[in-house]
């Protein structure tokens, strides 16, 4: 095991780079650190191919939920109850979800009669989320290439109630070329290093390294431009991480940028939600300036996980 994943009170040590690495991005260690090791509140999205909202409300009012603000189906509950427990989770009427993770599709703005790509979808929190927005109409293709991870993605989406979606296992590399032009939208919740995860589980510490970054961000460039050839002129695609890294995030986004220059990064208002711009550069490399319409979540600003998101159209 490594020297810094031996725990005190339940807490990890860090490692050395990574806290290095914080610094550098401008985090103050004091503020960051522990906010990043605190689980966030919990937080469930009503879904409503099962449910109606006010009916789920009345049956969850014990809870006290409260509305996040910039989703009116997702809701903070106070203290530590496993959402994940309750018989609406498992009857599906609710998913019980990270708040943070509820944002890429919020900003995705998935609608009915569509045709919609989740490349990297297991275990289903996205694609459930999608489906619903798209009122079980249209076309959601999810993706993942994971055969382990595959029955989570299934299992989800039976429990969720949905009917329009069909399950592959592919690369997501693939897409670019098998479907060309084919979707509205596609996400692209990237496979990442996770450090925005830690607040919930130090598995992310398992993988967590250097070369680790250098890995994902090479698959993470091929994702986005797979994503992007997969996309209709005037589509929309949403990137996604759970990490702070900037070669996964601005790093990947730019790349993108630098090969399709005429794609642009909107900007994404969401009402109530603390968020950061993108950084402008990273060791000294400058990112292209269309990056700072990036959101980033920081956990000592938002009650939830550390995230990543951008929203980046086709021109017609
Ligand atoms: C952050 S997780 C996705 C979480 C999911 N979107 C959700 O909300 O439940 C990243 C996923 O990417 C998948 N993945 C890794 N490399 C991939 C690739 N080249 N193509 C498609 N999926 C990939 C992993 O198996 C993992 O399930």
């Amino acid at each position: 095991m490594r020297s810094w994943l031996s725990t005190r009170r339940g807490k990890p040590d860090l490692p050395p780079l990574m806290l290095a690495r914080f610094e550098e991005m401008g985090f103050d260690l004091s503020q960051f650190v522990p906010a990043l090791l605190r689980p966030p509140s919990q937080t469930f999205r009503i879904n409503t191919l099962k449910a109606e909202r006010e009916q789920v409300l009345k049956s969850l009012s014990y809870l006290e939920p409260e509305p996040v603000g910039w989703n009116d189906l997702v809701f903070r509950i106070k203290g530590r109850l496993k959402l994940g427990n309750l018989l609406e989770h498992f009857l599906g009427l609710i998913y019980a979800q990270d708040s943070s993770s509820t944002i890429p599709v919020t900003v995705l703005d998935p609608q009915p009669d569509e045709e919609i790509l989740d490349m990297a979808a297991a275990p289903g929190s996205k694609a459930t989320q999608i489906a619903a927005a798209m009122r079980n109409t249209g076309l959601l293709v999810a993706n993942d290439v994971s055969p382990g991870r595959i029955p989570s993605l299934t299992g989800n989406l039976d429990r969720s109630g949905v009917l329009n979606t069909v399950v592959t296992r592919l690369p997501g590399q693939a897409y670019g070329h098998i479907a060309a032009e084919r979707f509205d939208r596609v996400l692209i919740d990237a496979p990442c290093s996770s450090e925005g995860t830690l607040s919930r589980s130090f598995k992310a510490l398992e993988i967590w390294s250097k070369s680790a970054i250098k890995r994902l961000s090479t698959t993470q460039r091929k994702l986005i431009m797979s994503a992007y050839y997969s996309l209709k002129p005037g589509g929309v695609m949403v990137y996604s991480t759970c990490t702070f890294a900037p070669e996964e995030n601005e790093g990947t986004v730019s790349y993108l940028l630098e090969k399709f220059p005429q794609a642009r990064v909107e900007s994404i208002n969401l009402e109530g939600l603390k968020t950061q711009p993108g950084f402008s550069e990273w060791r000294g490399e400058a990112f292209n300036p269309a990056v700072k319409n990036i959101i980033r979540l920081f956990p000592h600003q938002h009650d939830g996980e550390g995230f990543c998101v951008a929203r980046i159209s086709k021109p017609s």
